[in-house]
């Protein structure tokens, strides 16, 4: 709002320029910040872009569920199964709290098709494809696709909680950090999967030779 004073105005024109400013601005003036951009900002262009990419995240995470199953049963390693199932549940969850911000908005939750997602589902899909069923380096495949997808939810959750805060949404701020912190757990839990043994395994696999077998994962328990 008051955002002129940085650039030009070296002290000297501070004094009356303010006094100015607070004379015609009786009624605004007495506004919270909050009032101010999260309510009666309620149109503001920001505020519009702010609600296509919550619609933007809705349609991926809503893709993404359908999707992990399908990922889930390629995989070899009972691990990485796993660690997609119980990020699954997280997505349930990450849905319904998008749910609850276009509730706290006053905005109908819907989806709006997710052109990158729907590129990396289908980059996904190709992986499965051409990497074969029972190695580890399928499962090296399906841990970068995964990747992929939580670096852009991770890049998207950044961004989304930065505006929230600026058009002076803070709870909403929160509950997407909430989602923010979890996409970076499932990153780092997919990363140490692929350090654990993974991608040395597939690293020893060629073509045409007995794979890893069901339950095989190199460890003891
Ligand atoms: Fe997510």
């Amino acid at each position: 709002m008051e955002r002129g004073k940085s650039a030009k105005g070296h002290g000297a024109a501070k004094t009356s320029r303010s006094s100015k400013a607070s004379s015609s601005m009786s009624k605004t003036g007495s506004m919270s910040k909050s009032e101010s951009m999260g309510k009666k900002g309620g149109n503001s262009l920001l505020k519009q872009f702010f609600v296509e990419q919550l619609q933007d995240i809705y349609w991926a995470e809503k893709a993404l569920v359908k999707e992990f199953p399908k990922m889930q049963k390629a995989t070899t390693t009972e691990e990485l199964a796993e660690a997609i199932t119980d990020h699954m549940t997280e997505t349930e969850d990450q849905i319904s709290r998008l749910e609850q911000i276009f509730d706290m908005m006053g905005e109908p939750a819907k989806a709006k098709k997710c052109e990158a997602m729907e590129g990396l589902i289908k980059e996904a899909h190709n992986i499965i494809d051409e990497t074969e069923a029972g190695t580890a380096t399928r499962d090296a495949a399906i841990i970068m696709a995964t990747q992929k997808m939580e670096h852009y939810e991770i890049a998207t959750y950044g961004s989304l909680v930065q505006l929230a805060k600026t058009i002076g949404m803070n709870e909403v701020a929160e509950l997407l950090a909430q989602t923010l912190t979890e996409e970076k757990g499932a990153d780092q839990a997919l990363t140490q999967i692929a350090e654990g043994n993974i991608n040395e395994e597939g690293a020893r696999e060629e073509e045409g030779e007995q794979q890893m077998e069901e339950g095989d994962e190199g460890e003891d328990d």
